[in-house]
């Protein structure tokens, strides 16, 4: 197989230690590990000219870094406008968030067209491009019409609602129209690639989605937890608890995420269980993410003040119920932190797969591990069904769950956790993109395609 050529809009900073957080740039950057490929994205930078921007790059590790800047207003309409003020709510089933406007289409589709024109000449004829995620859609037929001829796959990490949700995007089969330029399509879960191919069956198109649920380096991530766990911040944060149980919660600050229904289950504990007053601490650390969106700015005045709230309400001069952290954490201390933490508690309203969930299993003590309460409508759920299952609506079952798990003796929790640890070990991010490409491999050329 020729060299790998990853397109994605977010790209990792390759030097960085704090990187931004979100599960693609995670997911991959273990996936592409160890192998020569070429990484093309948006630098994250602004461009000053008007003109096509020229790629910057950097070579870590065999993978070469190619970025493009945007300019303010295509930023505006590609990035905030459509792939995240209309493409995210859709597809994340939260139709009334979504703010349609024809003109940020327009930008999205140009803004593609530019990602294939900057791409193209540094593509070599026997290359695999694997582009990912929604602001990408039209990109394997942009790269198409411009002769492209060779194997493009397509991976999606977001959910994928029902035809009859989907089609409130007005022009929605052009989407789908695109999509069949890939000669593979890649989803999170079964019921993704169900939903995926029925929006492509009743538009009279070929059914290409398949599931690869994407996971995580589960020996790297425990390594780092161990190391992580005996950090100066874990020792202080050790010491801060005073013996009280850490029930954690690691997102970025995403209405996807459950974050007010969350905060509202856990005072539903404090409030129906009074025994736990003063012997649970809630720690959230939920990096701002996308704030220049106004949905998220709304969310996070709503946070704000329902942390203040229940705070106010519970606590003790010399206890805090919720400690609410909204900067990033880097990941080594992060994962130190998971090790520490008696419960994760992870509650999306939806979510493509949730590898926070399956970084905590990695990083338990595997003689004493915690417990995960995990909302029904993760994309993780399926394959982590030995967690405790919530629906995340409901603030009294999360009151509930939260109960049992910081009650579970060690056998219950060893019990559990073999199982869940056993699960995030058989599919990791290495053996995902393997399974990917190798069926991108295999599968059928795109009907668009010239013969080769
Ligand atoms: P999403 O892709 O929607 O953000 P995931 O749970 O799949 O959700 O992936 C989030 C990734 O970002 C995980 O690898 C997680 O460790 C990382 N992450 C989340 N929150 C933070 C944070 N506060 N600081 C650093 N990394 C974070
Ligand atoms: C999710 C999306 C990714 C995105 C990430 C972070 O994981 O699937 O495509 O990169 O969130 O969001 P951001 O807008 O910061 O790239």
């Amino acid at each position: 197989m020729g060299r790998l050529v990853i397109v994605s809009n977010r790209v990792p900073s390759p030097r960085e230690r704090t990187q931004p957080a979100g599960g693609l740039a995670v997911g991959l950057r273990d996936a592409v590990r160890g192998g020569s490929s070429m990484w093309f994205g948006w630098s994250g930078n602004q461009a000053e000219g008007d003109g096509d921007p020229q790629p910057s790059f950097d070579t870590v590790d065999g993978v070469t870094y190619a970025t493009i800047d945007l300019t303010e207003s295509q930023h505006e309409g590609f990035y905030q406008n459509f792939s995240n003020g209309i493409l995210w709510p859709l597809f994340h089933y939260r139709v009334g968030l979504m703010n349609y406007s024809r003109r940020d289409w327009q930008t999205y589709l140009e803004v593609n067209a530019l990602f294939a024109r900057t791409l193209l000449p540094l593509l070599k004829p026997d290359d695999v491009v694997w582009v990912h995620d929604y602001h990408l859609f039209p990109l394997g037929q942009a790269l198409r019409d411009l002769g492209v001829t060779t194997r493009i796959g397509f991976f999606l990490h977001i959910p994928v609602p029902p035809w009859s949700l989907v089609r409130s995007l007005p022009g929605a089969e052009l989407l789908l129209e695109d999509l069949q330029a890939y000669d593979l399509i890649g989803v999170q879960t079964e019921e993704d690639a169900d939903n995926l191919n029925q929006s492509f069956r009743v538009n009279g198109l070929t059914e290409r989605a398949r599931a690869f649920p994407i996971g995580i380096d589960p020996h790297e991530f425990r390594a780092q937890a161990e190391t992580g766990a005996g950090s100066g911040e874990a020792e202080r944060l050790r010491a801060s608890l005073r013996g009280a149980a850490l029930v954690l919660g690691v997102d970025r600050l995403d209405y996807s995420k459950g974050l007010p229904e969350r905060f509202r289950g856990y005072e539903a504990l404090i409030a129906r269980y009074p025994e736990h007053r003063g012997k649970v601490t809630f720690l959230q650390v939920a990096p701002v993410s996308r704030g220049d969106v106004e949905e998220y700015r709304v969310l996070r005045r709503q946070l704000d003040e329902l942390t203040g709230r229940i705070n106010g309400a519970y606590a003790e001069f010399d206890w805090t119920p919720i400690r609410y952290i909204t900067r990033p954490i880097a990941r080594d201390i992060l994962a130190g932190f998971y090790r520490m933490a008696d419960v994760a508690l992870i509650t999306p309203l939806r979510d493509g797969m949730n590898l926070v969930a399956k970084e905590y299993i990695a990083a338990q003590d595997a003689e004493s591990p915690g417990v995960l309460v995990l909302s029904h409508f993760a994309g993780a759920a399926p394959e982590l069904d030995e967690a405790v299952l919530v629906n995340p609506y409901d603030a009294d079952e999360i009151a509930d769950a939260l109960h049992q798990a910081l009650t579970m003796g060690l056998d219950e929790r060893l019990a559990r956790w073999r199982k869940l640890d056993a699960e995030v070990r058989r599919t990791t991010a290495g053996s995902w993109a393997r399974d990917f490409l190798q069926a991108l491999d295999e599968a059928q050329p795109a009907p668009a395609t010239p013969a080769a």
